[in-house]
């Protein structure tokens, strides 16, 4: 369901009857993905190996809820050719979630990130070449892409970062940067963005690429080392310290799932006068935070400020980043529509469900990527 009942926009919905495969279906934003598709009637496939910790109780709160005829799953690997073939059978759409998600993990294994996030996305367009009536597809992409933007020129502002420029500070980051890949995770979903961009050049696939800011929202369990508001909200709550790496002050737009989901349906309904097309996405320059704002809204939030320490800047780092989301927004007339306040408490609430001192269950590394 969306979070915005009384908006005026009309949402473009599914139709019953059709068929969507979402890869990494299992994870965060594949989990409110699927929830909301077979909420409108759609019939979902999830293929997700489930490599990425916790994520089995997504799929137990998904199965609880929704008619096992239409949410179909398979857990498999993106890279099994013959697993992927099976699951895009008869799809109408696919949304390509599947990856290995986390920078500091790309560093420690770059092959294997490699192999998740090129020979994976490649696996699954070879795969759906071969279909008689290959579906189309909205790939989730990163604004690692864009590497550490040293060529934006930036200044301190309280506790904050943001550019010198003013129209980059009204703005934010369009698709004209120049891509930057930085870090093996930055040069592996780089590689497939541009894959599937060529893909659809040169095989006439029907593909959409998302560069996507931070995401944050329900069942983002903030695990491991990525998704790093949910991860402060969980600490913040557990009374569990918080590394943050650098001074804090780096720079984030924040888009909350339910804004993203109306964009990944609104891409997936224009997917042909939009192929070919990369945008970005994000909570844009009304959304931003830095990361010591997000730990001053958690003190307010919990009434005791959480326990923090600090540490060196990591590898690539970006200082600043946000979204200049007008391309795709004046392209389909979307626009976040969840402050990032709002937004914030939104999660915060939602992690009360859990009893004191469960959050740590969630938790199994102090390090993250913003
Ligand atoms: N969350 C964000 O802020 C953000 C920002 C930019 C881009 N993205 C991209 O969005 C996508 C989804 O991110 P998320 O936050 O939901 O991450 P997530 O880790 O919650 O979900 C990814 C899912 O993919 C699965 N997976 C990993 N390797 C697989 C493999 N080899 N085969 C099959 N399944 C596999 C995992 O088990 C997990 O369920 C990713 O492609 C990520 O790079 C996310």
């Amino acid at each position: 369901m969306s979070a915005y009942p009384s908006c005026k926009r009309t949402r473009q919905t599914a139709s019953s009857g059709e068929t969507v495969l979402i890869t990494g279906g299992a994870g965060f934003i594949g989990t409110n993905l699927a929830h909301r598709l077979l909420s409108e009637g759609c019939t979902v496939r999830v293929l997700d190996n489930l490599s990425r910790r916790g994520v089995q109780r997504n799929l137990d709160w998904l199965a609880a809820r929704h008619d096992p005829e239409r949410l179909q799953i398979s857990i498999a690997d993106v890279r099994d050719s013959q697993a992927v073939e099976k699951a895009l059978q008869g799809t109408q759409h696919v949304f390509h979630l599947a990856a290995q998600v986390a920078v500091t993990t790309s560093i420690a294994q770059p092959l294997e990130d490699f192999d998740i996030n090129v020979r994976g996305t490649l696996t699954l367009l070879e795969a759906m070449r071969r279909q008689k009536h290959p579906p189309s597809l909205v790939f989730t992409s990163t604004n690692k892409v864009y590497g550490n933007l040293d060529d934006v020129p930036l200044r301190r502002n309280g506790s904050r970062y943001e550019p010198r420029k003013s129209s980059t500070r009204r703005w934010g980051i369009d698709e004209t940067q120049a891509l930057q890949f930085w870090s093996p995770y930055g040069c592996s979903k780089g590689t497939a963005d541009q894959y599937i961009l060529d893909y659809a050049r040169v095989y006439d696939l029907t593909a959409v690429v998302f560069r996507m800011s931070c995401i944050y929202g329900p069942h983002q369990f903030g695990t491991e080392d990525q998704g790093w508001v949910a991860h402060f909200l969980l600490c913040g709550c557990a009374g569990i310290p918080i590394t943050v790496f650098g001074d804090g002050m780096q720079v984030r737009d924040l888009l909350y799932v339910d804004d993203l989901l109306d964009a990944l349906q609104i891409a997936w309904r224009q997917a042909r006068p939009f192929s070919g097309m990369a945008f970005n996405i994000g909570g844009g320059p009304a959304n931003t935070l830095s990361l010591v704002e997000l730990l001053a809204m958690i003190a307010e939030l919990e009434g005791k400020a959480p326990v923090v320490q600090f540490a060196q800047w990591r590898h690539g780092d970006q200082r600043y980043f946000v979204a200049d989301t007008r391309r795709f927004g004046e392209l389909s007339g979307w626009a976040p529509r969840m402050d990032v306040r709002a937004g914030v408490t939104a999660l915060h609430r939602w992690f009360q469900q859990y009893p004191p001192g469960s959050a740590a269950l969630f938790l199994n590394t102090a390090e993250m990527n913003v």
